[in-house]
Order: C-alpha cells, then sequence, then structure tokens
C-alpha cells in the first residue's frame, strides 16, 4: 500500500489540465464522461477545474463589464482571469491557452504538440473565453498562446476547451484501448493526413446492403489495401485540401504513438 507521501509524489508526476470556466458544473460533467474520465480514473491525466467566479472584484462575483470606448457586448475583467491562473499555475512556464475565434486554428498536429507540453511541464491551462471578449492586459500578462476550434463563433470557450482536452487525452499512450484505433484515425500519419475509411461491423448484410467481400476474406494484406485505397478516394473527393498537407511537422511525434 502507498504510504500519503508516495500518493501525493504520484498525484504530483500525473499531468494535469487545469480549466478556467465561468461554468465549472458543465465542464466538470464532460471530463468526468467517457474516454477522458477514464483517463483520469486510469490515473493517466487529472483535471482542475477553476470557478473565475471565485476571483471576482465584488459581493455580485461580477467578472465583466462594458468596453471601454464604447461598443455592445461585455468584456470579461483582466483581475480574474490573471488571479485565477495565477492561483492553480505551478510551473512558470506552463502553457497557458486562451481559446478564442481569433487564435491559431487547433488541429491534430497541434494536439500533439500540445500534448508533448503538456507531459514536458506537468500541466496545461485553458482559459475559456466569454462575452464579447477578455481584457487584452490578460491576453498580455498570462496568456501565451490561443487557439481556435474553427471559424465559427461559440457563445463561449468551454466547448473548444473542452474539444482540446478531449483530442489530447485520447493520445496519451495506452489510453486507447487498441494503440491502433488512434494511429490510423483520420489526420494521422497512416491516413497521409488524409480522411480514414469507411468500417462496418455485425451483421454482414443490413436492409439488403452487404459488407465488402473483401473486409470478410480474412486476408490481411487485401484488407489493409483496401482500406488505404478507400481513404485516399474519400480524402480526394471531401477533403482534396488534405491531400496536399504537410506531414513533416508531426510525423515524427504520430510515430512514436
Ligand atoms: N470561443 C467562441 N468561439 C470559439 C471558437 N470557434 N474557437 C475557440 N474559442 C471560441
Amino acid at each position: 500500500m502507498s504510504s500519503s507521501a508516495d500518493l501525493q509524489e504520484t498525484t504530483k508526476s500525473v499531468p494535469c489540465i487545469k480549466i478556467l470556466t465561468l461554468f465549472p458544473d458543465m465542464v466538470r460533467t464532460v471530463l468526468e464522461t467517457s474516454i477522458p474520465g477514464r483517463t483520469e480514473r486510469q490515473g493517466q491525466v487529472r483535471y482542475e477545474v477553476v470557478d473565475i467566479r471565485e476571483f471576482s472584484v465584488d459581493k455580485h462575483r461580477t467578472v465583466d463589464d462594458t468596453a471601454y470606448g464604447g461598443g455592445a457586448g461585455m468584456i470579461m475583467m483582466a483581475k480574474p482571469v490573471v488571479e485565477a491562473v495565477e492561483s492553480v499555475r505551478k510551473n512558470d512556464d506552463a502553457t497557458v491557452i486562451l481559446t478564442t475565434p481569433q487564435g491559431e486554428t487547433f488541429d491534430e498536429a497541434l494536439t500533439l504538440e500540445l500534448l508533448d507540453d503538456l507531459q514536458l511541464k506537468g500541466e496545461l491551462i485553458l482559459i475559456c473565453g466569454h462575452y464579447k471578449g477578455i481584457d487584452e492586459r490578460a491576453i498580455e500578462l498570462v496568456v501565451n498562446r490561443e487557439v481556435s476550434i474553427g471559424d465559427y463563433v461559440l457563445s463561449g470557450g468551454e466547448l473548444p476547451a473542452l474539444v482540446v482536452a478531449d483530442a489530447l487525452v485520447r493520445r496519451i499512450e495506452g489510453v486507447l484501448h487498441n494503440e491502433d484505433s488512434a494511429n490510423n484515425d483520420s489526420f494521422t500519419t497512416v491516413r497521409g493526413g488524409g480522411l480514414d475509411c469507411q468500417w462496418y461491423t455485425k451483421p454482414p448484410e443490413y436492409r439488403g446492403l452487404k459488407v465488402p467481400d473483401v473486409l470478410l476474406s480474412g486476408h490481411h494484406g487485401k484488407i489493409a489495401e483496401w482500406r488505404d485505397e478507400q481513404a485516399r478516394e474519400r480524402t480526394e473527393v471531401r477533403r482534396p485540401d488534405l491531400t496536399k498537407t504537410d506531414l513533416t511537422k508531426n510525423e515524427e511525434k504520430s510515430q512514436k504513438r
């Protein structure tokens, strides 16, 4: 049995994703579910969810105000954001990400980069942006990366932060039971940065639609060839932009996994 000092040491060495939010219950619920939840229960990652309102400026738990210079929409104040980060940051070098539509676009290469960063520094801090934006001084003081999950505007940064956390934890070695199921997903090196092929399960025929014969043949070489071909075709038809993906930036990392 481990002593409490051992346990503390173990907890410390488990990388921690820290999410700063105005909706802690929503964030916790998602992190407890499915693969992110299982990963924490297996001791491969930890989560800390911080309520930014704990650092509000008054008894009404205010965290936002109108914009200097006018304009519609409320701005999140610098103080609660900066102090929330300072309260959870254990490593001064930790990467602090703000989720915002103005950030760099999140993709599989960035997933692997942030996972390396998390494992190296022991923590990764995600601030869920809200309202119209956050006071630029908070960004200057504590944020070192801004990440967008796509060219659309959501009502808050919670879903984007959870997207980042989910994408990261499923790439931690040993999290997915069958390692291959992460390796040949869409956007991986095995798929040349393109899309995955189509998949089937039992029964072999459903409403007149049959599973392709090759998948029932038991011939592993032919099956792999067929899947590669289907994945290539899908990518060309659905996402021709991906056929030009430069994999050099994440190739080494993907191959390690
Ligand atoms: N906050 C609102 N919309 C967002 C987006 N698309 N990506 C990241 N954060 C956001």
